[in-house]
């Protein structure tokens, strides 16, 4: 792997952590990378701008008023890189940058950035799980900055808890992944469905399913990370950088793909849609009163692949999923019939360590032609990287 071409800014912040951040500096250098380190005011008491400047071979930035260009420095520096890492990230930087506040160069000089941001944030324990820095976390993640969280352990302050800078070789390997990332999906719209319906009884009650969406939501990340357009038509509710539409029933699903449908190059329907619904739900709360049981009457649920594959063109693709504890290949390559899909992304359900809220699945990939792709036990992270290369190879 080689860097050659390509312009890393490493931004650091005033942490004892900063000492870190300079064989993390070492390790991009030796693969060719241009790296410029911008530093904090306050970084300065953690490492020396001499340090610095003899690792990166460049010039240290710190001042902002100190402009020996036209150009203020911190616009051309943003304009000329391709990835901006802060190793470590104080609580007060990450305050900064979740508030849109420019008071040095390093925050103004994010706020110029347009392209991949690593965050990796080291504090003590305490400051890590301050209410007010995990929101400003929350809304740095959802803006679409990619957040390595510390790393838990005996911490520089004498504390034991949760703030230690992540591993950096964990760092070097998410700018690596970034830096070589195929946008594959450029220019592709893609609606990936997630989650379990909630098929109501009554305004308090509702059949539901085990489904914890992770799976779809991974899909969606990933496919935005390839560079997709996409929309996540979702029952589990969550903050992304991408198109996010809400909904619980499966006939409020079936209505939002169909009116989307027409616009895009692919739809993965991972969602466990019921098939069943009440027939006619109770407009109130229904009372227990003296009954020793009732009856629900459940009707089918139109199946939104098969109404879907109907108003299909050629060049869009159509990629289910299929639970199943018995016969999983047999039942997942009679749904690519039934349902007209390209692919059948098959699940074993009967393995409890896999599946249904895990971060971890194995799966079969089948296409229409019926040849299969086994994929073994892994995160449900990577697994939809595999699957989206599959689909789209
Ligand atoms: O037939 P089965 O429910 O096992 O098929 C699962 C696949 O079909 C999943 O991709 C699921 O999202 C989709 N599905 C659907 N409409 C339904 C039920 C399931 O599109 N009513």
């Amino acid at each position: 792997m080689t860097l050659s071409g390509k312009k890393i800014i490493i931004g650091i912040t005033g942490g004892i952590a900063a000492y870190k951040t300079c064989d993390l500096i070492r390790k991009l250098i030796k693969l060719n990378a241009d790296v410029r380190a911008v530093i904090t005011p306050a970084a300065k008491k953690f490492v020396t701008e001499t340090t610095l400047r003899t690792l990166t071979r460049n010039s240290v930035y710190c001042e902002q008023f100190d402009v020996p260009e036209w150009k203020p420095e911190h616009i051309s520096l943003a304009d000329s890189a391709d990835l901006f890492l802060i190793v470590p990230a104080s609580a007060n930087t990450i305050g900064k940058m979740a508030n849109g506040i420019c008071d040095n160069l390093l925050t103004s000089l994010i706020a110029a950035f347009n392209k991949p941001v690593i965050l990796a944030p080291a504090m003590n324990c305490n400051m890590w799980e301050n209410s007010f820095v995990q929101e400003n976390i929350v809304k740095l993640e959802k803006a679409g900055f990619y957040i390595i969280p510390p790393e838990s352990g005996e911490l520089a302050c004498g504390y034991e808890g949760t703030g230690r800078l992540a591993d950096i070789g964990k760092i070097l390997e998410k700018a690596l992944e970034i830096l070589s990332k195929e946008k594959f999906l450029q220019g592709k719209k893609i609606i990936i469905t997630a989650g379990g319906t909630k098929e109501p009884i009554d305004p308090v009650r509702y059949i539901g399913n085990r489904s914890s969406g992770k799976m779809g939501i991974a899909l969606a990340d990933a496919a935005y990370s390839f560079g997709a357009d996409v929309t996540l038509v979702s029952t589990i509710k969550v903050d992304k950088p991408y198109k996010i539409i809400n909904l619980s029933t499966a006939m409020e699903m079936l209505e939002t793909v169909k009116n989307e449908f027409s616009q895009v190059d692919a739809l993965i329907m991972a969602a466990a849609v019921a098939d069943f619904r009440v027939n006619s739900t109770s407009d109130h709360k229904i009372k227990k009163g003296e009954k020793e049981n009732i009856t629900l009457e459940l009707v089918k649920n139109p199946d939104i692949l098969k109404e879907i594959s109907k108003i299909k063109r050629d060049n869009q693709v159509l990629v289910g999923f299929c639970a199943e504890s018995q016969d999983l290949i047999e039942n997942a390559k009679k749904k690519i019939g039934s349902k007209n899909l390209d692919f059948i992304i098959a699940n074993d359900i009967s393995d409890k360590e896999i599946g249904f809220n895990s971060d971890y699945n194995a799966v079969t990939i089948i296409d229409k032609f019926m040849n299969e792709i086994k994929i073994d036990k892994t995160l449900k992270k990577e697994l939809a990287k595999i699957i989206l290369k599959e689909i789209f190879k």
